[in-house]
């Protein structure tokens, strides 16, 4: 053993000197590395020094502001003033159904109702509206797809129709597209944040009561206003098209008027709707009348228990034919306008209420003058 070990110290020692050559390199590389990020370290820590430094002196408001296009606050986001939006009808929809997770307001909410005029060409009764609408700015939005018509749409400055109208499609009475004119207006409309209730009306509406009555009924409403019942006969069940079974049934078709007044639950389920819209898209064509018949055979069938079933738009079907009757200036009288103000009797929040219609048509351009002349007093409107 010895011998071996004589043997084989001369090799050792340089084995040995070989090893504390290496651990010596081994060490000079390790403490370069270090010194590096070391380094490294130092210079960026003074650079993160001076740059600290220079902004903590700096006064924040000091900075240049962003450009304005940059600017966007909640604000803009959930009260849009603009209506003139470039999207698809697709893309619009998409953008409106969005629902927040978040149910509290980061914000102060003040409930607005959404007037919505479909209209063939101009509001032509715009300076009755005018005169409703003034002094209530802030608890009220307008827009109004009108078809028909150029782009020149205008209205004066000092109108609340100014600047009001929706990207509009052309509109055939009766058919689909009157239904997709209703569905585009409710997507702009539930673009603001606070709109909660909806009304569509025509350009031959009138309002029956001043405006804080109307805002009153409709926002503490517990109950939507889509007119809806089953009806048998040629112009009730005999619109239904057995294509559309079994996504709608025949004891599940309803009729109604076109002219609807919901809360915001429902006119983002009606946006969102593409079951039952899709087979309306595809069967209700020709003599069905998509306008009187998908709204209320829709809500009734879904959302059926929180609906009044009857319209807040008074009309006047009793002549017969398939027009109701229009009102010019000889029909307008003070007896008249109070007897639609107070005709009969309806349910309210599940109580009795003497008030069973805000609105009422057809009224033509002819009967403006005794309108702006009677209504402002009879309905109280400001001033
Ligand atoms: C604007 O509308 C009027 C009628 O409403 C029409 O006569 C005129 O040609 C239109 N102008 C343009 C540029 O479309
Ligand atoms: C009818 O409803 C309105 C709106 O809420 C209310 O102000 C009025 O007092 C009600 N009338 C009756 C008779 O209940
Ligand atoms: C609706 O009917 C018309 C003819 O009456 C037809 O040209 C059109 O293609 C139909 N539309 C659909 C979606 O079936
Ligand atoms: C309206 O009709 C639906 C059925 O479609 C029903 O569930 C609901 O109770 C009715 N509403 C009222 C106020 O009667
Ligand atoms: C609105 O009309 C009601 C009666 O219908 C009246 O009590 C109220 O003062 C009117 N509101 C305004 C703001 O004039």
């Amino acid at each position: 053993m010895k011998n071996n070990n004589n043997q084989n110290s001369l090799p050792r020692l340089q084995l040995a000197n070989l090893v504390s050559v290496i651990i010596f390199f081994g060490f000079g590389l390790c403490f370069g590395i270090i010194l590096t990020f070391h380094l490294k370290n130092v210079s960026f820590n003074l650079h993160f020094t001076q740059l600290s430094i220079s902004t903590d002196t700096d006064d924040i408001a000091a900075m240049p502001p962003p450009p304005p296009e940059m600017k966007i606050g909640l604000e803009k986001y959930i009260r849009p003033t603009e209506v003139m939006r470039d999207l698809s009808d697709e893309e619009l929809i998409w953008r409106a159904s969005m629902v927040p997770k978040v149910t509290r307001y980061p914000f102060d909410r003040t409930p607005k109702v959404a007037f919505m005029f479909l209209t063939r060409g101009s509001v032509l009764l715009s300076p009755l509206w005018d005169r409703f609408f003034k002094g209530h700015d802030g608890l009220f939005s307008i827009y109004v797809h009108s078809s028909g018509l150029s782009s020149n749409w205008t209205q004066p400055e000092d109108s609340v129709f100014h600047g009001r109208r929706i990207p509009s499609k052309n509109v055939e009475w009766g058919k689909v597209s009157m239904v997709e004119a209703e569905r585009r207006l409710l997507a702009n409309a539930l673009l603001d944040f606070s709109n909660q209730r909806f009304v569509l009306l025509s350009e031959s509406c009138i309002p029956l009561f001043n405006f804080s009555t109307i805002y009153s009924y409709l926002i503490n409403s517990d109950y939507n206003y889509v007119e809806s019942y089953d009806l048998a006969g040629p112009v009730g069940r005999g619109r239904y098209n057995w294509k559309m079974h079994p996504t709608v049934k025949i004891n599940e078709w309803r009729k109604g008027s076109q002219w609807f007044e919901m809360n915001r639950d429902l006119a983002i389920e009606v946006i969102s709707d593409s079951t039952y819209f899709h087979v309306f898209q595809d069967y209700c064509n020709g003599s069905c009348y998509a306008d009187e018949h998908y709204l209320p055979t829709f809500v009734s069938l879904r959302f059926g228990k929180m609906n009044s079933n009857r319209t807040l738009t008074y009309v006047d079907w009793s002549k017969g034919g398939p027009h109701p009757s229009r009102y010019t200036r000889y029909d307008v009288t003070r007896d008249f306008l109070e007897k639609l103000r107070g005709e009969r009797s309806c349910e309210y929040n599940g109580r009795s209420n003497q008030t069973c219609h805000l609105f009422a048509r057809k009224f033509t351009p002819h009967a403006l003058d005794r309108l702006l002349r009677l209504a402002p007093k009879i309905m109280q409107f400001n001033q």
